[in-house]
């Protein structure tokens, strides 16, 4: 078995009944539920494990005026991080607070963080229409390293198949508990032409797709607003899906490259205004 199929983020009961039963999925699905690569054909990975902040120490939460995880983010500056539009409309800016260097959500690593600012993209207004990213200024320093951005240069990192890192404190289940601590699981990238087959609304232009055809792999509620990584590079903001790790339902993401240079200009911590 791959080591990179070691770590789902989510590994839903249903996805291994969907394996088991061969539930038939869309035509324009590239590959069958019994390609024996995936985690769903392989029943000994699911159970999923743990990612290190020190491999991803990016990696941020955002809590809500109880101290509550509700979404993740992701460091792209020293005083700034990217995250879901909806995460950031999710909460007034005063409750909202910044947790980095924190693995373990229970313990007292890092820093917490107030946000000074927001900026949501102009075009957002529900996940399903696209336009789902906001950029949060923290008051204070953020001292853990940045993510690089994909940029318009990258179409080969949106490749079909490639493999990209989510990762998340969010369910472990559709319907189930949020994690403790951070996860990462491995999906591949989906074409536009497979996503916009599992997804009406699904836009090319701001948006991407990841995940197995037969599930079993996803994000889920409160990973929303984490990041998507290619190596060192941040390709995708968790955004929306049918459930979790539903059989042809990958997750929806936010494609980054389309608003790398909002979200740069959104992350100098010289603007005013
Ligand atoms: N909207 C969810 C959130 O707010 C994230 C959903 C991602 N779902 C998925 N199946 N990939 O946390």
């Amino acid at each position: 078995m791959p080591a990179k199929f070691r770590r789902p983020l989510l590994l839903a009961v249903g996805a291994l009944l969907a394996a088991a039963v061969a539930v038939p999925v869309g035509s324009a699905w590239a590959a069958g539920p019994a390609d024996p690569g995936s985690p769903a054909a392989q029943p000994r990975i699911v159970g999923g494990g743990e990612a290190s902040l020190s491999d991803h120490p990016y990696a941020v939460y955002l809590t809500d005026q109880s101290g509550s995880q509700f979404c993740g983010a992701v460091i792209v500056s020293s005083s700034a991080v990217a995250t879901a539009a909806h995460c950031a409309k999710a909460v007034s800016q005063s409750d909202v607070r910044v947790v980095a260097g924190r693995q373990d959500k229970r313990g007292s690593d890092g820093v917490v963080l107030p946000v000074s600012r927001v900026w949501t993209a102009p075009g957002f207004s529900d996940p399903t229409k696209g336009d789902d990213v906001a950029v949060l200024t923290v008051r204070g320093r953020l001292p853990y390293r940045a993510a690089k951005l994909a940029g318009s240069g990258d179409r080969s990192l949106y490749a079909e198949g490639e493999q990209a890192t989510v990762l998340g404190w969010g369910r472990l289940a559709e319907g189930g508990d949020r994690s403790d601590v951070l996860r990462s699981a491995q999906v591949p990238l989906v074409s536009d032409a497979t996503c916009q087959s599992a997804y009406d609304s699904y836009d090319p232009s701001s948006m991407v797709c990841a995940g197995y055809p037969q599930g079993g792999t996803d994000a889920c509620q409160g990973d929303s607003g984490g990041p998507l990584m290619a190596g060192d590079t941040l390709i995708g903001i968790v955004s929306f899906g049918d459930g979790c790790a539903k059989a042809g339902k990958p997750g929806v993401y936010t494609r980054v490259a389309a608003f790398s240079d909002d979200i740069e200009a959104q992350s100098q911590s010289r603007l005013f205004g």
